[in-house]
């Protein structure tokens, strides 16, 4: 038998976040298992399938909420899974959790600025403050309301503009769209284009709703078990007959 030429993993093939073959545990139970896929600076990549499938747990470990088990995480050309999730926030990678996680008792404003703790420039975070109120007008209209006073969907957008905050080059969305009415997830998906267009910012959007993801995504990545079993840009998933059947109701 030939000796097996590559026991290590690939060195980083450019900038962007570079996932390669990781494993998630919780305890016994693999949630995710040799997944690999890059988000190239300016991108929009989804990660689509059921509930379930791994795609939360997937990108907390991204962003350092858990360990790998097996695998490993490039950031710009550098090797990033033993660092903190504050360290990994503070080098350009941000989440917006699955279910918002807003304070409710706190004004808008201030939800906002929890997420603009690693920037230190006030000039710089007042800035960020504006281009957040300049994407989200109805956000900045509601700046001194309590955040759990609003819509689902105005608090997406506060939960969309808090991860903002941080000043990523990679924002990460998971499940933005959940539980709002058609018309509020038109307007979710237009912000999350105009991000990525307008603020050049890499996009890694999780999302149930494969229709809406494959649409807006640049390259898409199927979820099933843990595992990715399809790859492709969002135009071809919509187009692949299995895609159609399992995910889009066709
Ligand atoms: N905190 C946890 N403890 C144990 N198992 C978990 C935990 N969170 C998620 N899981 C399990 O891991 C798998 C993947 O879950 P998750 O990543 O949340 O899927 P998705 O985001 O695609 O719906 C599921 O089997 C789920 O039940
Ligand atoms: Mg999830």
């Amino acid at each position: 038998m030939p000796p097996n030429p590559t026991p290590h993993p690939q060195p980083p093939q450019g900038p962007g976040l570079e996932v390669k073959a990781i494993a998630v545990r919780y305890g016994a139970l693999e949630a995710v298992r040799e997944v690999s896929f890059t988000v190239a600076p300016g991108r929009i990549v989804a990660l689509v399938g059921a509930n379930g499938a791994g795609k939360s747990t997937t990108l907390k470990a991204l962003i350092g909420l858990l360990p790998l088990a097996r695998g490993s995480l490039w950031w710009q050309g550098e090797s990033i899974e033993r660092q903190p999730a504050a360290e990994r926030v503070a080098r350009g990678l941000a989440l917006s959790p699955e279910g918002r996680r807003l304070f409710p008792r706190m004004s808008v404003l201030d939800n906002l600025l929890t997420g603009a703790h690693t920037v230190r420039n006030a000039a710089s975070r007042q800035r960020t403050l504006e281009q957040v109120y300049a994407l989200f007008p109805r956000v900045a209209e509601r700046r001194a309301q309590l955040a759990g006073s609003l819509s689902g969907g105005e608090q997406q957008m506060v939960a969309i503009g808090r991860a903002m905050m941080a000043q990523p080059q990679v924002l990460m969305l998971d499940e933005p769209s959940l539980g709002l009415a058609p018309k509020v997830m038109a307007e979710i998906a237009a912000a999350i284009q105009r991000i990525n267009q307008d603020a050049k910012l890499a996009v890694l959007l999780v999302e149930q709703n494969a229709r809406l993801a494959l649409r807006l995504a640049h390259e898409a990545h199927v979820f099933e078990q843990g595992q990715i079993i399809r790859s492709g840009s969002g135009a071809e998933l919509l187009a692949d007959p299995f895609v159609q059947t399992a995910y889009l109701g066709v």
